[in-house]
């Protein structure tokens, strides 16, 4: 397979061609999503509840997705690998630059930060010293306690205007990619429209470049309840490289999201 680059995703987005990603966290895993031609994985915090069986992503360490990203990098076949930069690994610009330098050297080829319009320094500092950024805004699990829950993002015209202009901002700043989460499916298509990077959805409608799904909730395997954004792909597949397929296909042919899985 190909190897996919940030250059490979803003030839998708200038082609109007859609791309999909998952979250994966071990060799096996990785292998499969990538041979598939899913373009993006993710090593994401969500570990926190799918792997270690916490009820927030708060208690992960950047040891921990480090070691997960070595594990992803060992079976990629090509996939861009994203690494996220779980709670606190920012409480500095020094210690954002060394906990993200940490994910670059266990093998990611970008980091994922959560976060608002004041990310714009870090996200300059990092990429001056050669790591590319994922922005994520919207639904940012690790604001829980802030947020008073898991509530989708952007419903008011101020907060929908904040989140479309934070993400121009932070795209000023140097980030390569924005990552939507929870937001209604209109603030989706404005800023995939604002922006000239590519923007990946959850829960964020059908308009954004990307999507991109927890392995475990797409595989029908989560414990508890899962988002209105997850479908099961295991429901109409005989096995799991099939349910991959499946997916991955129906991101590109823009049949995945479906209304019932956005919010308006
Ligand atoms: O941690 C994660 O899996 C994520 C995705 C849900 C975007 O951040
Ligand atoms: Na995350």
């Amino acid at each position: 397979m190909k190897t996919v680059t940030i250059s490979t995703l803003n030839k998708l987005k200038a082609a109007g061609e859609k791309f999909s990603c998952l979250t994966a966290y071990d060799a096996t895993f990785s292998h499969q999503i990538s041979s598939t031609g899913i373009e993006v994985i993710l090593i994401g915090d969500s570990m926190g509840m799918v792997l270690q069986g916490h009820n927030s992503t708060l208690p992960v360490s950047v040891d921990d997705i480090a070691y997960h990203t070595q594990c992803v990098a060992r079976g990629n076949q090509g996939a861009l690998i994203m690494a996220d930069m779980p709670f606190m690994s920012n409480a500095s610009i020094e210690q954002l630059l060394l906990n993200a330098g940490k994910l670059m050297q266990a093998g990611a080829h970008m980091v994922k930060i959560e976060g608002e319009a004041w990310l714009a320094e870090g996200i300059t500092e990092l990429t001056r010293r050669g790591i590319p950024v994922c922005a994520h805004l919207g639904l940012t699990p690790q604001m829980v306690n802030q947020f008073g829950g898991y509530k989708v993002q952007g419903k008011t015209e101020a907060a929908a205007q904040a989140i479309i202009s934070a993400s121009q901002q932070l795209v000023d700043a140097g980030a390569s990619v924005i990552l939507l989460e929870c937001v209604p499916t209109e603030v989706g298509r404005l800023v995939t429209e604002a922006v000239n990077v590519p923007v990946i959805g959850i829960g964020a409608g059908p308009y954004t470049d990307g999507q991109v799904l927890v392995l475990h909730d797409m595989l029908g395997i989560t414990v508890g309840h899962t988002a209105k954004f997850v479908k099961n792909f295991m429901a109409d597949a005989r096995s799991i490289p099939e349910a991959l397929s499946q997916y991955h296909q129906a991101v590109k042919a823009g049949t995945f999201p479906a209304e019932e899985h956005c919010f308006s």
